[in-house]
C-alpha cells in the first residue's frame, strides 16, 4: 500500500528551465524592446534553421499560428476546411475564428491521423472544400505524400498543425516545410517552452508569409520593429483585418535557450519512449499506435491505446494512475464533431465511429526530459500492479 509519502508525482509533461534560460529573459528586463523585437527575429532565425524552413513567424501560440496560417490562404468567408475529428479544439477553434467551416474526417486509428482514403473521397465530392488542416498526433505524421497528392488535385491548399510535432522527421526532411505552412506550440507541454505560451509559422510562401507578419501585428504593413529607423517611424497602413498575436522577447529568449538544448531533449525522450515500448509490450490490453513508414517520430506524450471501446478500462487506469501520483491524460475525449460548438454544423454521435471508439481507447503517460528512469519505471509497475489485479 502506498502511503501519501510514497507516492511519486510525475507530470505528463513540464518545462525543463535552468539558470540559462532565467539569465537570458532577466537581460531583457534592461532591453529598449520587449515585444516583437530583435529577441523574436533571433528566434525566428533559430527555429528556420532548424526545421529547414525559408521563413519563420513567431506569434504567442499555436492556436493563432493555426488562424493566421488559413487566414492567409486568401480564402473566402465560408469555405470549406477539411480536418480530422480526433483533434485538439484549437484545429477547430482556428478554421471557424478564420470564418471558415470545419469539416470532419473520420481517423485512422493505427496513426491517430486522418484517413487519407476517406479524405480523398471527401475532397472530390465537393466543390467548397478549399484547404486541408493536417494533424500530427503525438509523433505520428500522417500520410503526408497521399494527403499532399490529393491537395494538389483538388483543393491546392494544405496547412498543419505541428504543435506536437516539432523535431519529428518526414521523408527525410523536418516536419515543418512540407506544406503551405506548419504552426508550432512552445507551451509548457511542448517539445521546448517558450516561458508559458509561444507559437511559430513556418512557410516557404512569401506572400503566405507576407500576410501572416501583418496579420500578427494588427494588420499593419510594417511593424513598430520594421519602422524604427524609417524617418516617420509613427506612420503606418493597415491593410488587413489583424490581431494582436505578437510574442514578446522574454518569451523568444527562453525559446532561443531551449532550442540549443532540444537534441539533448529529443535524446532523453527517445530513451523513456523505448523502456515504455518494450516494458508494455508484455501487456495484452494495450495496443500501440504506428508511425507512417516514412517517419521519423520524436515522441512528445506517451500515447497508447487501451483494449475496451466503452472507455471503461481506460477511464478506471487514468484514474488509478492519477491515485497514484501519475499525470495520465487523454488526448482527446470526446472528438471535436461531439463538442456543443459544431453541432451548428450536424454532427451527432455515430457520424465518425472510429473516431468515437479512439477517443475511448486513448491514453498519454508522462514524458519529458525531467523524467528519471526510476519514474518510468514507477509508472510502468503501477500499470502492471492494475491489471495484475484485474481492477
Ligand atoms: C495538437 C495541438 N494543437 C494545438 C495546440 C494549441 O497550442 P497552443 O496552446 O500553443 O495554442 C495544442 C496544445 O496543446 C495541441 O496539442
Amino acid at each position: 500500500m502506498d502511503t501519501t509519502a510514497n507516492i511519486r508525482k510525475i507530470a505528463l509533461g513540464r518545462p525543463v528551465f535552468d539558470r540559462e534560460e532565467a539569465e537570458a529573459t532577466a537581460k531583457i528586463f534592461n532591453a529598449q524592446w520587449v515585444l516583437n523585437g530583435p529577441e523574436v527575429r533571433r528566434f525566428e532565425e533559430e527555429f528556420k534553421k532548424y526545421i529547414g524552413s525559408s521563413q519563420a513567424t513567431a506569434v504567442n501560440s499555436c492556436t493563432a499560428a493555426m488562424h493566421l496560417a488559413l487566414a492567409s490562404l486568401g480564402l473566402k468567408a465560408g469555405d470549406e476546411v477539411l480536418l480530422p475529428s480526433f483533434n485538439f479544439i484549437a484545429a477547430g477553434l482556428a478554421v471557424c475564428q478564420a470564418r471558415l467551416k470545419p469539416v470532419f474526417v473520420e481517423v485512422n486509428p493505427r496513426t491517430g491521423n486522418l484517413d487519407t482514403g476517406k479524405l480523398k473521397k471527401m475532397v472530390a465530392k465537393s466543390t467548397k472544400v478549399k484547404a486541408i488542416q493536417v494533424l500530427h498526433y503525438a509523433e505520428y505524421p500522417p500520410d503526408l505524400d497521399s494527403v499532399l497528392q490529393i491537395a494538389r488535385k483538388h483543393v491546392q491548399r494544405v496547412t498543419e498543425d505541428t504543435a506536437q510535432a516539432m523535431g519529428t522527421g518526414y521523408a527525410g526532411k523536418k516536419i515543418g516545410v512540407h506544406t503551405d505552412a506548419a504552426c508550432f506550440s512552445f507551451g509548457p507541454l511542448k517539445m521546448i517552452c517558450s516561458g508559458g505560451m509561444g507559437g511559430m509559422v513556418t512557410s516557404d510562401h512569401k506572400d503566405l508569409v507576407e500576410k501572416i507578419n501583418s496579420l500578427r501585428s494588427y494588420g499593419m504593413d510594417k511593424s513598430m520593429w520594421d519602422r524604427r529607423e524609417s524617418q516617420r517611424p509613427w506612420i503606418y497602413s493597415v491593410t488587413e483585418l489583424g490581431h494582436n498575436f505578437r510574442m514578446s522577447d522574454f518569451q523568444a529568449a527562453a525559446g532561443i535557450v531551449q532550442m540549443k538544448k532540444l537534441d539533448q531533449f529529443i535524446a532523453r525522450r527517445k530513451k523513456i519512449a523505448s523502456f515504455y515500448d518494450q516494458a508494455l509490450s508484455r501487456q495484452s490490453r494495450i495496443d500501440m499506435f504506428h508511425p507512417e513508414s516514412k517517419s521519423e517520430p520524436v515522441p512528445l506524450y506517451y500515447v497508447i491505446k487501451i483494449l475496451d471501446k466503452t472507455g471503461s478500462l481506460r477511464d478506471k487506469l487514468a484514474l488509478f494512475l492519477i491515485e497514484h501520483g501519475i499525470g495520465a491524460s487523454v488526448h482527446w475525449d470526446p472528438p471535436l464533431h461531439l463538442h456543443p460548438l459544431f453541432r451548428c454544423y450536424g454532427y451527432a454521435p455515430g457520424d465518425f465511429p472510429l473516431t468515437e471508439e479512439l477517443s475511448k481507447m486513448t491514453l498519454s503517460l508522462p514524458l519529458h526530459p525531467g523524467m528519471s528512469d526510476e519514474d518510468a519505471e514507477y509508472i510502468v509497475g503501477k500499470i502492471d500492479e492494475f491489471f495484475q489485479q484485474g481492477l
